[in-house]
């Protein structure tokens, strides 16, 4: 179907500046429903500063955003989220002491009424809407009335991912998701991102981790110096050319199409 092939998020010709600093400068690229997109670059390279002006935490000081093929604003983070962007930073933005399903539901809590009358939190349907998402990510959590301070990091992980994907993610973008968490739980996050693709949600994931990048990107857009320097199908290209991309080592382009 041609509408199939348009993509979910398109931005172009993206410039910001810190001052005299070119953070990102006309950089452009799409994702496309379903697509999981690794965003790659050595440190300061403007991958953050790209993410943030996508998810509205930055406004841009040149360039366009199109989302579901029509241009947009995202003027603030709300914004971002209303369109079904949601970002996943490092921080993860959970509560500590409150549970599982009061994380999913922070900010948006469900009330009902006791008495017809006085509107108190309905703790069942949050809880089982709750399990609902998880199931559907196969995420093992024993108990949704564990608090998150009890969780370990690729249980938190789980719960934030799960948090956006309620709230009807469309583009979901991660900032290093696996850097923090041990070798199991590395893994059980990006099946969770293959999970979630499968599903029809495009991701941009952010990581130093080559390794976890190349296991489940469909295409890698390197950045450096806030320039985009390179854009491969990750069954195209290999770890080495993508450093090469990311240090700027001379690299002869055999075997790539024009
Ligand atoms: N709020 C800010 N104010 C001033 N300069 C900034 C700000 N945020 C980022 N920069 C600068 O912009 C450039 C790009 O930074 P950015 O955080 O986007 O890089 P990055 O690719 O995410 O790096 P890392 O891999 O280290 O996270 C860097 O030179 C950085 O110092
Ligand atoms: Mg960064």
């Amino acid at each position: 179907m041609e509408g199939e092939r348009r993509p979910l998020l398109e931005v172009r010709n993206i410039v910001k500046r810190f001052g005299g600093l070119v953070a990102v400068n006309r950089v452009s690229m799409e994702v496309y429903p379903g697509e999981v997109v690794g965003l790659l670059g050595d440190n300061g390279a403007g991958k953050s500063t790209l993410i943030k002006v996508i998810s509205g935490v930055y406004r841009p000081d040149e360039g366009q955003i199109f989302f579901e093929g029509r241009e947009v604003r995202i003027t603030s983070p709300m914004d971002a989220i209303r369109l079904g962007i949601e970002t996943i930073y490092q921080d993860l933005a959970l509560a500590e002491n409150l549970n599982v399903y009061s994380n999913i539901f922070l900010g948006r809590e469900k009330l009902k009424k006791l008495f017809n009358l006085i509107p108190v939190l309905d703790h069942e349907y949050m809880m089982q809407e709750s399990r609902k998402v998880l199931d559907r990510l196969g995420i093992e959590i024993p108990s949704l009335r564990n608090k998150i301070k009890t969780l370990s990091g690729g249980q938190r992980q789980s719960v934030a991912i799960s948090r956006s994907i309620y709230w009807n993610a469309k583009l979901l973008i991660m900032d290093e998701p696996t850097a923090a968490l041990g070798v199991t739980e590395q893994r059980k996050v990006l099946n969770l991102v293959k999970t979630l693709s499968a599903q029809g949600v495009a991701i941009i994931i952010i990581s130093h981790q080559l390794y976890d990048v190349f296991q489940v990107a469909h295409r890698l857009v390197v950045l450096r110096r806030g320039e985009k320097v390179g854009e491969r199908l990750t069954h195209e290209t290999n770890p080495d050319e993508i450093v090469s991309l990311m240090v700027g080592a001379e690299l002869v382009e055999g075997g790539r199409r024009g």
